[in-house]
């Protein structure tokens, strides 16, 4: 696909909705009693990879594209019935990381695997707490990653034999986090999961609104195990990792404004907004409110001169998806732009930090990619090329952000990649900017 600098952009938009609200409702949903009615469903790749899979874990799930409503027709809890093929989530890693958790308590031997990209993605991360708890799941090569195969063995006539853990995860990971919360619905006495940082928290949110019991104490998330979920109505939030391109290509062209409409804001997400503003940025939240747990609100932003900033520690898994536009972000920055503490990109769906900081250097930028992140010099100029997708959708956005100033043209290959988390991208960025 082909890009070319553009003079301005402007006007009024919804992003899709969240993918990881998306996921979680379509799995809450299945294991509650009752439907589960999702509205703004997210209907990328990767969320169909999930309905998929629970359609063949025995659930009926409708879509009604009328009304833009999904509805899951829950079985309980002990519902689920083996699937008589292979489940394939695609290039999804938290359907692949959630459904573990859930798969590991269920009476029947389930298989799993992906695409190329997914094959090549740590999957020991949720291999270990899982066997901890007792769970029989293996990497079927061995090598720690899908395909996997998780053993009814873990079943005892018909109780599982799941057992609750303390879990220190070495990681801020909300896929290992809710992986391990979920096999904590199925064993027996308590579970708890400590992160080194906050995560995500829309599994514990909406779990509790399913009727989960859980306690939150800082870093560390308590489990009660469950005998029964109920169906609930679900409003996705707009994906403020969506709304993040268009946050950012009106802080980098001229003489623009934006209005981006009912985007989740939860704290654990919105780190984007924080540096975004600590680089000088002009975004407002307007009617704020709250909607089962989560945050939402309409995100003003306008053209502004920014400059770099250090982004650590912390702050790293509130905006850990936005990473690749924030680089982006700061070659239009003034000065230097630090990023620390993301090793974490680099099992993303591509090696986020070498593909972002190889390409932007092709474009003229000067971006030194570091272990752990990149330090990013402004360089305010960047010239069109070819680049890689990579089959990574978040690399393709955030290219098609950078060629809006680029000189020249810019062609991004397997730029329909977007389709896992955004299909509308393109046809959103061509309405709302104004070529020369
Ligand atoms: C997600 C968690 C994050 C994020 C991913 C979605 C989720 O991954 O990068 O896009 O929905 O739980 P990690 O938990 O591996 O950091």
């Amino acid at each position: 696909m082909k890009f070319h600098k553009v003079k301005q952009i402007n006007g009024t938009l919804s992003v899709p909705g969240d993918k990881s609200i998306s996921h979680r409702a379509v799995m809450f949903g299945a294991l509650a009693e009752g439907t589960t009615e999702v509205h703004n469903f997210l209907k990328g790749a990767d969320c169909l990879s999930t309905i998929q899979c629970f359609r063949q874990l025995g659930i009926d799930i409708e879509e009604d594209i009328q009304n833009q409503v999904i509805r899951i027709h829950g079985k309980g809890l002990y519902g689920l019935s083996p699937s008589s093929s292979i489940l394939d989530v695609g290039n999804s890693g938290t359907t692949l990381r959630l459904i573990s958790g859930i798969l590991s308590g269920q009476p029947f031997e389930s298989n799993l695997t992906g695409d190329s990209s997914i094959q090549k993605r740590p999957m020991n991360r949720v291999i270990t707490p899982l066997s901890l708890m007792n769970a029989d799941i293996k990497s079927v090569l061995g090598n720690g990653c899908a395909p996997l195969c998780i053993n009814e063995s873990s079943y005892h006539s018909t109780k599982s034999t799941l057992k609750g853990i303390h879990y220190n995860s070495p990681i801020a990971s909300a896929q290992i986090k809710s992986s391990v919360l979920l096999a904590g619905l199925y064993a027996e006495g308590e579970t708890s999961v400590t992160e080194p940082n906050v995560s995500r928290n829309h599994t514990e949110l909406m779990l509790k609104e399913f009727g989960a019991t859980l306690a939150v104490n800082n870093k560390t998330v308590t489990i009660q195990p469950e005998p029964r979920l109920f169906a609930q109505k679900v409003q996705v939030p707009g994906d403020i990792s969506s709304a993040a391109y268009f946050l950012a290509a009106a802080c980098i062209l001229p003489n623009s404004e934006l209005v981006i409409k009912d985007v989740g804001v939860n704290p654990t997400r919105d780190g984007i907004i924080d540096v975004l503003v600590s680089m000088g940025a002009d975004i407002t939240k307007e009617n704020l409110k709250n909607q089962d747990g989560e945050a939402i609100c309409d995100l003003r932003v306008k053209s502004s001169n920014l400059h770099g900033t250090t982004i650590e520690g912390g702050i790293i898994p509130r905006l850990i998806d936005e990473i690749p536009v924030i680089a982006v972000i700061a070659c239009f920055a003034e000065g230097e732009t630090i990023i620390k503490d993301a090793t974490e990109l680099k099992v993303k769906e591509s090696n986020r930090i070498d593909v972002m900081a190889k390409q932007l250097n092709n474009m003229g930028a000067n971006v030194i990619a570091t272990e752990d992140g990149m330090i990013i010099h402004g360089v305010h100029k960047l010239t069109g090329t070819v680049i890689e997708s990579k089959e990574d959708h978040r690399i393709a956005m955030s290219f098609a952000i950078a060629s809006l100033k680029a000189e020249g043209e810019t062609i991004i290959q397997g730029a329909e990649c977007v389709n896992i988390s955004y299909p509308e991208f393109y046809q959103d960025l061509q309405r709302l900017t104004s070529p020369y």
